[in-house]
């Protein structure tokens, strides 16, 4: 076994403190998830959108990688590890990890709303008034829903090329990133770590479920690697 794609999704964060989205009654941090990651909801207030993700932003000054994360970028030691992440916050960046696709964007970019490639590097708050060199107003570089997901055909062929595939902390809800794992080599096994993972019914590669958060759930993985569970 030499690849290693992780999938990651809210619950990769969850022991750092950052909230997942459909655990809490369908609402994000007391918000309906419609109203601040949609373009809908960014046309009917944008003051709100920015001011949540601004909260979101200033919170990632305060958490730091749990375990969970920490074991993913070790495993770099001995393995080519790809992470493709739904999450918009930088743990795994944090946590020394190199190959890391944000397949919803991140938090600390910003990018002009008429321009998706009009992209920089943003630690603070973004307010109204806040522009791109020509003027036009800037947004949170997050995909909403409705968007276009442009890392998807990577992310693709990246699972392409997997020798193990590890789903981590995700209610495989949202497509294109809950089809991911199906472009995975017909024998290559994965392993889906969540203490309530969601049914999984049409997967034809070899499936082992983990239910146990993000931490204890890669401690289980790499015993389970190191016994050699995984060699073809
Ligand atoms: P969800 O909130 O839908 O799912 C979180 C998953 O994490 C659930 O399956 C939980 O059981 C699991 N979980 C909870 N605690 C955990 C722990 N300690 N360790 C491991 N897993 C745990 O989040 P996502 O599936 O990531 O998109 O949501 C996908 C997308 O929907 C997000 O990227 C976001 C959202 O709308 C955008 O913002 C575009």
């Amino acid at each position: 076994m030499n690849k290693i794609v992780f999938l990651t999704g809210a619950g990769m964060s969850a022991e750092s403190g950052i909230s997942t989205f459909r655990d809490a009654d369908g609402l994000w941090e007391g918000h309906d998830v419609m109203s601040v990651a949609s373009p809908e909801g960014w046309e009917a207030n944008p003051a709100l959108v920015l001011d949540f993700y601004n909260q979101r932003r200033a919170q990632l000054k305060t958490v730091q990688p749990n375990k969970g994360h920490e074991l993913i970028a070790a495993l770099e030691q001995d393995y080519q590890v790809q992470i493709i992440t739904q999450n918009v916050d930088n743990l795994h960046e944090k946590a020394g990890s190199k190959n890391i696709i944000h397949l919803h964007g991140e938090l600390l970019k910003a990018r002009s709303i008429d321009n998706p490639h009009q992209i920089y590097h943003w630690e603070n708050d973004i307010n109204l008034g806040d522009t791109d060199q020509n003027g036009i107003q800037l947004r949170p570089h997050i995909v909403w829903f409705g968007e276009a997901v442009p890392e998807i055909p990577y992310a693709i062929e990246v699972n392409k090329t997997a020798d193990l595939v590890v789903v981590v902390g995700t209610s495989l809800q949202v497509y294109p990133a809950a089809s991911l794992m199906h472009y995975a080599p017909f024998r290559c096994p994965v392993v889906y770590i969540d203490p309530k993972p969601a049914e999984i019914y049409d997967l034809i590669q070899p499936l082992h479920i983990i239910a146990k958060g993000a931490s204890e759930g890669m401690q289980e993985l790499i015993k389970w690697i190191k016994a050699g569970k995984f060699n073809a």
